[in-house]
């Protein structure tokens, strides 16, 4: 019987990270995962096709749109079996990336899908049905999320799809409903935008992107409507009839009243992700999950002495770096070294047309908790670089205390904020104060030098126009 100092079941960022951590410390490791590649949800139907898609359509918008404006004449035209094919080939070198991070470091791939058989036991059951068991000191549970589901809108990944559906549409639609105003939903829809569906977003709360500051929201929900999307606000989905060429669904006025009928070609279901624990054998080892299906973890550790959980399968935002994160520590840890998360400090990034992208507080939150703070805001409309770059939607805006300057927060809408907001997790990282990066000098002419001139703002000193 194989015998290792950890198994991990699972081989996404989770998963991978953990395994590739556990090698460079000399622990022998083996990462159990059930599909065909490594790289989980986010390689493979996730974080990675979705960027793939985003970065060719938004190429393909600014061809059709925006070059004109530059004195670039062109009219662009589709190929959507193209752009699927470069989607697959990124996906699969990355995938190959991690087979081979694999081999440098000593991790072994057991393929099949991985059930808890008693402490530090791992029955393994491959693609054949044949059974094999292994042994470890330590178990990893890694095994991540998966789309949830909504009563009467059956996916059928034809009509009705899920974000993994979506990936891969057929045609780019006439119609696209979208169910859910998240993440997801603006991402995927944006795509599909962009290449000329007619998009409409059904929500059922009276704002989207729950979890963002209300005002980047409002400025979001802006933007997007003038690119086309449609919003469909406080509004809640009660059943979904597809045919061979199109759905109808019924929604409903949260608040109550009539019911309406509402049809498109293709419908997107993005309606949140649920932890994935199917099959796992938790009840051998005494792990029960939480009643939304979470497993329950102190600095990683479950319930049972050996047996750990990392990523979208414990609680907190389901994002592939608060995953890896999550596998350092926890490995570090298991290592008897001292693993260590800043759970206040993990960014998050909406990565459309402008970007939004966040780290810390919220307005709503700080005032919530009675903190007293001061904000410090900057338009794109005033920094030199984005207007040349004709790209000057949105603004970042940096919340301070009042008493100490300490940065509490940072949430940015406009171009390329998505590489910005690294700069301030090191900032809150450091503690620093507004005042530190109001007089850290930045390259000029640069759209960074709008981090700088907001946190000046907190103190009302910011002079770019
Ligand atoms: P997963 O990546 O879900 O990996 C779990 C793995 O475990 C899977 O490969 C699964 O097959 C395997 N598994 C499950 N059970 C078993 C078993 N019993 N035996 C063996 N194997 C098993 N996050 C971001 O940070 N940035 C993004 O831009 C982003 N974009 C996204 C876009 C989409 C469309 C989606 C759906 C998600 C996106 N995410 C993004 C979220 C991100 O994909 C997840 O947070 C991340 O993948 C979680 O990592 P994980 O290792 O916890 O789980
Ligand atoms: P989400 O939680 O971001 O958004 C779901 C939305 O659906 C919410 O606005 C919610 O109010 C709404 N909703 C829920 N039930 C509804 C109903 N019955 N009818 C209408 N609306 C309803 O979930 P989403 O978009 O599915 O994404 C799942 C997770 O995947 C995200 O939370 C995020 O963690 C991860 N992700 C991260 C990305 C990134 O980092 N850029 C990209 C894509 C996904």
């Amino acid at each position: 019987m194989a015998q290792y100092d950890v198994i991990i079941i699972g081989g996404g960022p989770g998963g991978y990270n953990a395994a590739i951590r556990a090698g460079q410390l000399g622990l022998k490791a083996a990462v159990v995962e059930k599909g065909p590649t490594l790289g989980g949800t986010c390689l493979n139907v996730g974080c990675m096709p979705s960027k793939a898609l985003l970065h060719a359509s938004e190429l393909y918008s600014a061809a059709a749109n925006d070059f004109a404006t530059l004195g670039i004449d062109v009219t662009p035209s589709l190929n959507l079996p193209q752009m699927m094919k470069q989607k697959a080939e990124s996906v699969t070198a990355l995938t190959k990336g991690i087979e081979f991070l694999f081999r440098k470091n000593q991790v072994d791939w057991v393929k099949g899908a991985g059930k808890i058989a008693g402490p530090g036991k791992v029955e393994v059951t491959d693609a054949e049905g044949k059974v094999t068991t292994l042994e470890a000191k330590n178990i990893v549970i890694a095994t991540g999320s998966e789309p949830a589901g909504l009563p009467g809108v059956e996916v059928d990944q034809k009509r009705i799809v899920d974000s993994t559906g979506a990936l891969s549409l057929p045609e780019v639609p006439k119609s696209l409903l979208v169910i859910g105003a998240g993440i997801i939903g603006l991402e995927l829809g944006s795509v599909w935008r962009r290449l000329g569906a007619e998009v409409t977003v059904v929500e059922f709360l009276d704002r989207i992107t729950p979890g963002m500051d209300t005002e980047t929201a409002k400025t979001f929900q802006r933007a997007l409507t003038k690119q086309g999307f449609k919003f469909k606000l406080s509004s809640k989905v009660t059943g979904a009839k597809a045919s061979k060429t199109g759905v109808k669904l019924t929604v409903e006025p949260v608040a109550g009243g009539p019911a309406e009928t509402l049809e498109a070609e293709y419908v997107l279901l993005a309606i949140g992700r649920r932890p994935f624990t199917e099959g796992l054998g938790l009840e051998s080892v005494g792990v029960t999950p939480d009643k939304r299906g979470f497993i329950p973890t102190d600095h990683w550790k479950t319930t049972a002495p050996g047996v750990w959980a990392i990523g979208d399968v414990t609680l907190g935002p389901m994002l592939a770096h608060k995953a890896e994160e999550e596998a350092v520590a926890c490995i570090e840890t298991i290592a008897g070294k001292s693993g260590h998360v800043n759970y206040g400090i993990i960014p998050s990034v909406v990565y459309t047309a402008p970007e939004v992208a966040w780290v810390g507080k919220t307005e709503e939150e700080l005032k919530a908790e009675g903190r007293a703070y001061k904000a410090g805001k900057f338009p794109f409309a005033a920094n030199s670089r984005a207007k040349i770059n004709h790209e000057t939607e949105g603004f970042i805006k940096v919340l301070a205390d009042a008493v100490t300057d300490e940065v509490l927060g940072v949430h940015m809408i406009g171009p390329s904020v998505s590489e910005m907001v690294g700069e301030y997790c090191v900032a809150m990282e450091f503690r620093a104060s507004s005042e530190d990066i109001a007089r850290t000098c930045h390259p000029h002419p640069t759209r960074s030098e709008a981090l700088r001139q907001a946190a000046m703002g907190v103190e009302g000193w910011t002079m770019q126009a």
